[in-house]
């Protein structure tokens, strides 16, 4: 099985501002839109779950499959809408129900999981030509030490850039 992680960032590498504030390019936002489509399936972390809620994001996507990682939310899995325990649990999941691969849709709290657990496979990174002071990083909360290759990079404007990585080793 294999997992993709796909963030929008700024260059100091925040996916958000500080009051979840998005980042602000119409390209980045196609970008993501075109990518997350080509999945049937996508894990999110249970803040950025409610976000794509509130803004219709899944119906934009293609209303794929939806695993939600929370330790603590007792809300029942129903439809396409799955709510697992851990990272481990996520990809057990869509494992056994045949997907063949995933996307790792955020926030920065689920990505630094997925990649202390050693599942993700590929990076794609698009970066915005600005910075926030704060906000949410790319990896947040979790702590381990990855080395990846450089696999593609594609100017979008003066404005983007998108970088893709593959993940050579993760040590927790
Ligand atoms: N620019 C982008 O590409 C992009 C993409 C996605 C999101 N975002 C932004 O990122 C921000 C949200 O990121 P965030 O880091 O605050 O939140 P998040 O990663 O979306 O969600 C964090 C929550 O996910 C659950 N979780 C995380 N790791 C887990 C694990 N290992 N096992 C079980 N549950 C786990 C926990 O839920 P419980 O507390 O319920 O237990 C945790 O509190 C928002 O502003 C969102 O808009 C940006």
């Amino acid at each position: 099985m294999k997992f993709t992680l796909y963030a929008a960032q700024t260059v100091n590498g925040n996916i958000a501002g500080s009051g979840d504030r998005p980042i602000s390019n119409k390209a980045l936002w196609k970008s993501y839109y075109s990518i997350a489509k080509r999945f049937k399936a996508i894990v999110v972390g249970s803040r950025t779950y409610d976000i794509m809620l509130e803004h219709g994001t899944f119906g934009k996507i293609g209303r794929p499959f939806v695993v939600v990682c929370s330790r603590h939310r007792t809300a029942k899995s129903s439809g396409n809408v799955s709510f697992v325990r851990s990272v481990d649990e996520a990809a057990d999941m869509l494992r056994r129900r045949g997907f063949g691969s995933a996307l790792i849709g955020g926030g920065g709290g689920l990505n630094a999981s997925f990649m202390r657990a050693g599942l993700v496979d590929e990076l794609i990174l698009d970066i915005d030509s600005s910075a926030f002071g704060e906000g949410t990083n790319l990896f947040s909360g979790t702590a381990f030490n990855a080395r990846l290759s450089l696999i593609g990079v594609k100017k979008f404007s003066d404005e983007a850039v998108q970088l893709r990585y593959s993940v050579d080793s993760v040590r927790a």
